[in-house]
């Protein structure tokens, strides 16, 4: 993570009127499409950077959070989830892939180019990567993000999921796991 702190105080029209209780998907993807149709917004917050993804809180309150997130090919998220928040990702410039994980075969892809946005509930687990150098998406999360779910898959196939906060940055973490090749051994030992 590059830059986190909240953005100055903000004269966002549709900031200022959100309402007082948790916001629905449908609300959550109107909101974060409004933004990404006004650059004027969030053009000042883009920077790049390849080795830890670029992003900046635009709006932080008791029931939502607002995000620029800047992306490069080589930026991912990891697998992850949200915890007890529903999200919406609307995209403002180039073009970002959703994966979602599917057990036994190769995950699913979706393009999302700019533009175009989409909405998750609490049950979502994916993964997010630039597709498009210079590539821009603005999420909002409601409740806003505390804690959050980063999923790593071991050599073996194990999925772990770790808790992290909102303040770490999402990346990668499928590595072996240290104790693997014990859990096999006592498995065998075990049936
Ligand atoms: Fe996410």
């Amino acid at each position: 993570m590059t830059e986190s702190t909240v953005a100055g105080a903000t004269d966002v029209a549709v900031l200022n009127d959100l309402p007082a209780r948790t916001l629905t998907r449908p609300e959550l993807r109107e909101l974060v499409s409004a933004i990404a149709d006004d650059p004027a917004v969030w053009q000042q917050h883009v920077a790049y950077d390849d080795e830890h993804r670029h992003y900046v809180c635009l709006h932080r309150d008791a029931n939502v959070d607002v995000w620029v997130l800047c992306w490069t090919p080589s930026n991912d998220t990891g697998w992850h989830d949200h915890d007890v928040s529903s999200g919406a990702v609307a995209v403002a410039d180039g073009e970002v892939t959703e994966h979602n994980l599917v057990i036994g075969s190769a995950a699913l892809e979706v393009r999302v180019p700019a533009g175009h946005s989409f909405s998750f509930g609490p049950d979502h687990i994916h993964r997010m990567t630039g597709v498009a150098e210079g590539s821009v998406s603005i999420h909002a999360y409601s409740p806003p993000l505390w804690r959050m779910g980063q999923y790593a898959i071991s050599t073996t196939g194990v999925l772990r999921r770790t808790s992290v906060s909102y303040a770490d940055e999402l990346r990668p973490i499928d590595e072996p796991f240290p104790d693997d090749q014990e859990r096999l051994r006592d498995a065998a030992l075990h049936p």
